[in-house]
């Protein structure tokens, strides 16, 4: 007798076409429409799976995966991933993916976007000019800081932060400084422009920050008071990160006193609420975590994470090699809960 077709969870509403391609090898149960999943719905929906497609929404550690023991494979769709309990998830043996590469353009876009939103306070403005407060052109309406020439600081120096360190110094003719676990090569900080700094002095030094680091437990609100004290304060700060790396009410009063200039934030801490304390600011731009929302890069990225999601349960073209495997030592070391497709 046939062995029955493994079961893959689909935890939101994605693009149909893609997903779809996930029913020529599995039966597929799909979230119809964009729901806020606990970790008790996680834990049920998971329960008679092997394999997940899911976004920064789902939380999966040991909670989730703990009814789930034919679990081989989640696959996230976003290359952060710290809604993802790796230890727990290598622990059982489940093979965890991410879609870095396809978003990190249009991920740098946005960030940039934000940073000259805030800088030059175009949101401001035109809110500004809507409320009907444009009387008479006037010297100094709105006047915010130069990203040309400026100089340009990145916290966290992976695929993004290069991308944003191109922008700026091939772009924009910024002095380009960043910080990071660990420095780039010089041929890489050279094609990018940017040089290496320790946090205190790019703190103290950039005009501009971009904070693209990945977020854990050691960097939760690595900026907060203490670290916006050392930022000029003509500063613009951008988040396009974690929320939980900002201390999000220090950032409120920093801007709120003056002692920063301006912000650009994507991500919150307690996504999708946002602190009233920032929502009551005026020199802040708020964008609701879309640094990889174009249409064609969510497209790529459902393909990357349905492409890995197949290989990880040993299914498709690439079986038994997802291109993105997070844990990947647990396939090179035998330890992953792959279909044996021989045995099929
Ligand atoms: C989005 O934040 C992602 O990590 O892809």
């Amino acid at each position: 007798m046939a062995e029955p077709r493994p079961r893959v969870w689909v935890s939101q509403p994605l693009f149909d076409d893609t997903v779809a391609q996930l029913a020529a090898y599995c039966e597929v149960v799909a979230t119809p429409e964009v729901t806020a999943h606990d970790s008790a719905s996680i834990r049920a929906r998971l329960a008679g799976m092997d394999g997940a497609l899911i976004t920064l929404n789902e939380r999966v550690g040991a909670a989730e995966i703990a009814n789930a023991p034919d679990l081989k494979v989640v696959a996230n769709v976003g290359v952060g991933y710290n809604n993802l309990d790796i230890a727990a998830l290598s622990a059982a043996g489940i093979i965890a993916t991410n879609t870095p590469d396809v978003l990190t353009e249009t991920t740098a876009d946005l960030g940039f976007s934000l940073l000259m939103a805030a800088a030059r306070r175009i949101v401001e403005s035109d809110r500004w000019l809507r409320e009907g407060n444009w009387g008479q052109w006037s010297f100094t309406t709105m006047l915010g800081a130069d990203l040309h020439g400026s100089t340009l600081g990145i916290l966290g120096m992976g695929r993004i932060g290069q991308a944003i360190a191109r922008r700026g110094h091939h772009g924009f003719g910024m002095k380009v400084l960043y910080h990071n676990r660990s420095r780039l090569p010089q041929d890489v900080e050279q094609a990018v422009g940017a040089s290496y700094v320790g946090f205190d002095e790019l703190l103290a030094q950039a005009d501009h920050l971009v904070l693209v680091l990945p977020y854990t437990a050691q960097n939760h609100h690595l900026i907060d008071a203490a670290a916006l004290a050392k930022m000029k304060p003509s500063a613009t700060l951008v988040n396009i990160a974690r929320g939980g790396i900002v201390d999000e009410l220090a950032l409120a009063n920093a801007l709120a006193s003056g002692r920063l200039a301006s912000a650009g934030l994507d991500v919150y801490e307690n996504e999708p609420n946002v602190r009233p304390e920032l929502l009551a600011l005026r020199n802040i731009v708020l964008t609701p975590h879309i640094g990889s929302a174009s249409l064609a890069t969510r497209r790529a990225m459902v393909q990357v994470a349905v492409d890995n999601l197949l290989a990880g349960l040993g299914l498709g073209p690439a079986a038994g090699q997802p291109a993105n495997a997070i844990n990947g030592e647990l396939l090179a070391g035998g330890n992953a809960r792959i279909i044996d497709t021989k045995k099929r």
